[in-house]
């Protein structure tokens, strides 16, 4: 049973393909730091990363709207340098917080709720997010 629109299922597949290029981008980040730097803020990114991952479970949402979750992430930006990498996050955050805005309006009008609910929380994490990696970039 199909329990949305066509155009919402469309854009938690969205929001799923831009959670997993989070998490596969943010991993990496941490994984691949050199100098002090970088090492002083890799377990901060791979916290990031960690709950890009809960993030993910919007699949469960979509999954019970009755549509399949994409299995294709987003494309992946790493970086070479640190600076490079949180340039490339600031980006990704800034552009999933537009999108979760739109979802939540979209939800809202279709009088979904719950949906709208789950992206309330998960969109105040992205915030999150985009304070931490902007605040990085700071001198
Ligand atoms: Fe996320
Ligand atoms: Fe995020």
């Amino acid at each position: 049973m199909v329990l949305a629109s066509q155009k919402l299922l469309d854009m938690l597949n969205r929001a799923i393909a831009g959670e997993m290029q989070a998490i596969i981008q943010y991993m990496w980040q941490h994984i691949q730091w050199k100098g002090v730097e970088h090492y002083a803020v890799s377990e901060g990114i791979k916290k990031v990363a960690i709950e890009e991952m809960e993030h993910a479970e919007i699949a469960e949402r979509l999954w019970y709207l009755g549509s399949k979750p994409t299995t294709q992430p987003d494309p992946i930006h790493v970086g070479d340098t640190l600076e490079e990498m949180l340039r490339n996050d600031v980006k990704a955050e800034v552009d999933t917080i537009a999108m979760y805005k739109e979802i939540m309006q979209i939800a809202e009008k279709e009088g979904d709720v719950a949906t709208k609910e789950i992206f309330e929380e998960i969109e105040a994490d992205e915030e999150e997010h985009h304070d931490f990696f902007t605040s990085l970039l700071e001198k």
